[in-house]
């Protein structure tokens, strides 16, 4: 079903590129705008996904937001605004019941209902199974580049595409799984991005082993709801530290995560920014949430007591080899102190070897060509989102994601959506009205 205009009449201020939590916060910051100013932003939103949905394969019944509530998608911009987490739980009857548990940290499974509301709310703006495949440059007279020509095609459909033109593009197309170098995926080796569906897929089939690759949050989360699911096997963590790391959501270091922390961050010289990024580096890569930690060694400790060892612990290893042969899995395991090979027979195996933002250059195309880079070849952008493009240019690309070189740690978090949402309405308006003048 088409939602949004098409046809060279139509032509949007501004057309986002993926419908993920960054791009809903943009679209209900317009909105906002437009309910209460005569200066109106036409935007349109498209998503290759058929219906919204925010890392579905990692939507674990009892897994908690890393972030806390207020920082949803408009709380910190617009606290009075009633898209907030508050208002959704006030809509769905448990705003009381919320509170009585005291945390600042909702289960994910329930922000994702949040999500799901709040863009059905924006459904008018958004094209769902519109996977965009290319972004072209549209020159207007004396050769200045004033517009980009969109192309999306539904992926259930893909002879069939469509071109809409926009003003200004917002890409936040969000991180694709990070896979170690010669991964073979198959119905036993996957990422974790993919955990849920592949453990419905196995269900009723015996499985004895399950293996997980790597020490973070979607690690140690993987561990344990294997060894919950498939309550005969056994499940080995595998990784290369000696024990998981806890994450430092400590309050100094938290501040990291702040609107200001961003201006800091962006006006540092490269050695400070890259200092700032490896110092924070445990309040979010390859780390995992302590209470989780202190579950999976009493887990571990209560099977060494009763004499039944399910969790088992292959720290300070590597996997060196997978064969498969006869929907079985051949699993070599180094223990890196001594070189030792172990080969485990394993019914599967999951990568949680975290995410990379996407490579958005072969996304933009020929677009890519007017983006001015930095001396380490990164897309140069803006404070305020914009990439810094050619001088003949006056369309408008944003991102949100993929600016962690730029914009520090909360590039690729929901901590400052609200806000980031905010400003690049607000850059939008402003590009508007110096075109104007
Ligand atoms: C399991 C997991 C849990 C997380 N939990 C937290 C948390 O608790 N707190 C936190 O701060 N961060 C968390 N994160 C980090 C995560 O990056 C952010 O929560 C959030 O997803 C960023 O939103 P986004 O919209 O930028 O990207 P995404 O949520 O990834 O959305 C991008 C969207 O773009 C679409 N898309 C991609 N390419 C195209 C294309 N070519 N055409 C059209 N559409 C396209 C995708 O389908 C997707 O819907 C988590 C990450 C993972 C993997
Ligand atoms: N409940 C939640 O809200 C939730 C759940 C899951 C994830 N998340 C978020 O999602 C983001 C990503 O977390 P993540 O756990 O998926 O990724 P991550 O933190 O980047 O961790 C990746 C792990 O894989 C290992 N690894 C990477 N490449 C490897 C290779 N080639 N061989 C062996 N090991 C390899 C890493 O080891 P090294 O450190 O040694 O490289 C690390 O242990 C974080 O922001 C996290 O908070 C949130």
């Amino acid at each position: 079903m088409t939602t949004l205009r098409t046809g060279p009449e139509a032509v949007y201020d501004v057309l986002g590129i993926g419908f993920g939590p960054s791009n809903l916060a943009l679209s209900i910051a317009i909105e906002e705008h437009n309910n209460t100013s005569g200066d109106v932003i036409t935007a349109g939103f498209l998503e290759r996904q058929p219906q919204f949905g925010w890392h579905r394969g990692m939507l674990l019944d009892d897994a908690t937001m890393q972030v806390s509530f207020p920082k949803d998608l408009v709380t910190m911009r617009n606290p009075a605004s009633d898209f907030s987490f508050l208002c959704y739980l006030r809509e769905r009857g448990r705003l009381v019941d919320f509170l009585n548990q005291k945390t600042l940290f909702p289960l994910r499974a329930e922000f994702h209902d949040y999500f799901e509301w709040a863009a059905a709310r924006m459904r008018h703006l958004v094209e769902y199974s519109a996977e965009v495949l290319q972004i072209e440059p549209v020159r207007a007279e004396g050769g200045e580049i004033r517009w980009f020509d969109v192309t999306s095609r539904d992926p259930d459909d893909p002879g069939r595409t469509v071109v809409r033109r926009a003003r200004n593009i917002c890409v936040a197309v969000g991180l694709e799984p990070h896979l170690p170098p010669g991964t073979v995926l198959s119905d036993r080796v996957c990422h974790t991005s993919e955990l849920i569906p592949r453990v419905a897929e196995m269900a009723g089939a015996p499985v004895r082993r399950a293996l997980v690759l790597g020490a973070g949050q979607s690690a140690a989360e993987a561990v344990d709801y294997l060894h919950r699911v498939f309550a005969d096997a056994e499940v080995c963590a595998v990784f290369a530290k000696y024990g998981y790391t806890p994450a430092d959501d400590t309050p100094f270091a938290n501040r990291i995560f702040d609107p200001e922390a961003v201006d800091v961050y962006y006006t540092s010289p490269p050695e400070v920014k890259q200092s700032l990024l490896e110092y924070h580096r445990s309040t979010n890569y390859s780390v995992v949430d302590s209470e989780l930690i202190e579950s999976l060694y009493a887990t571990m400790y209560r099977e060494q007591v009763h004499g039944r060892k399910r969790l088992r612990m292959m720290n300070v290893s590597r996997i060196r080899d997978v064969r498969e042969q006869d929907g079985r899995l051949a699993v070599t395991v180094e223990y890196l102190p001594t070189g030792e090979h172990e080969v485990l027979d394993a019914d599967l195996l999951v990568h949680a070897t975290g995410y990379r933002s996407q490579d958005i250059g072969a996304l933009l195309g020929e677009t890519a060509k007017l983006c001015l880079r930095d001396d380490e070849d990164a897309i140069r952008v803006d404070r305020d989102h914009r990439v810094k493009v050619a001088p003949q240019v006056t369309a408008g690309i944003y991102l949100q994601g993929g600016t962690e070189h730029s914009h520090g740690l909360t590039s690729t978090l929901l901590s400052t959506t609200a806000i980031r949402a905010g400003e690049i309405r607000d850059s939008l308006l402003a590009q508007r009205s110096l075109t104007a003048n």
